[in-house]
């Protein structure tokens, strides 16, 4: 019986994966690197520093900075990010997202954010659905992120559940291997061609429906 709920966040529960995706491609510019949407597919998911090794490897420039070059590259782009989330409010919640914690609220499901970002905190507090959660996975405290389970094993535990027992939400195809690589069982939001190892998919958040996800589920 599923009695959890475990979300990742960017691209699922708001819309900053796109403020990830401005912010990577105005820096790969400043350093003569250029990104486009499909390659920024495999940015989804992973640490800010895999995300700037793979851009520079994507620029064949891994070799021309320091690694207190990559830092600082990285914190630039942190803080062109910071500016862009600055602003959320809860209206900034994803179609049908508000809908779905509230349901599963009432339901008494568990529920943990399992995201890779270290701006999540924030993010859910502008949301404004942090009192929904039981907890956060700190993305600092894992031995390896996403596609490894770690985070969403991790994620069970905070709600003393099974991974049997938990849905995992997410965007990003390192995030559904790190879900299924749990034995959750995994729902994914995108394009059918990102989510082909998803569990259950839907194109956009608007399609998920409590109801119909514990039902693939084989509840
Ligand atoms: C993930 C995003 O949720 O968080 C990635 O999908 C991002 O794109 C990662 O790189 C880390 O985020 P942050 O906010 O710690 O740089
Ligand atoms: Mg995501």
């Amino acid at each position: 019986m599923i009695k959890g709920l475990i979300f990742d966040l960017d691209g699922v529960i708001t819309d900053t994966a796109e403020f990830h995706y401005l912010a990577w491609k105005s820096l790969a510019q400043k350093i003569g690197i250029e990104i486009d949407r499909e390659f920024n597919e495999q940015l989804k998911g992973i640490s800010r520093m895999e995300s700037l090794d793979l851009i520079l490897k994507h620029g064949n420039k891994e070799q021309d900075f320091t690694e207190e070059e990559k830092e600082a590259l990285a914190t630039q782009k942190n803080d062109e990010y910071k500016e862009s989330i600055k602003e959320i409010t809860p209206e900034d919640l994803l179609p049908g997202i508000e809908k779905l914690l509230k349901e599963a609220k009432e339901r008494n499901l568990g529920m943990v954010l399992a995201s890779a970002s270290k701006n999540g905190p924030a993010i859910m507090d502008n949301l404004q659905i942090t009192d929904l959660f039981d907890g956060i996975v700190d993305p600092a405290s894992l031995k390896a992120g996403k596609p490894d389970p770690e985070i969403f094993v991790r994620g069970a535990e905070m709600l003393g559940l099974d991974p049997s027992e938990c849905v995992g939400l997410e965007d990003a195809e390192a995030g559904i291997e790190a879900i299924n690589g749990a034995h959750m069982f995994s729902v994914g939001v995108g394009s059918k061609e990102a989510m082909k190892e998803a569990d259950y998919a839907v194109e956009d958040t608007s399609q998920l429906d409590l109801n119909t996800i514990l039902e693939k589920a084989g509840q």
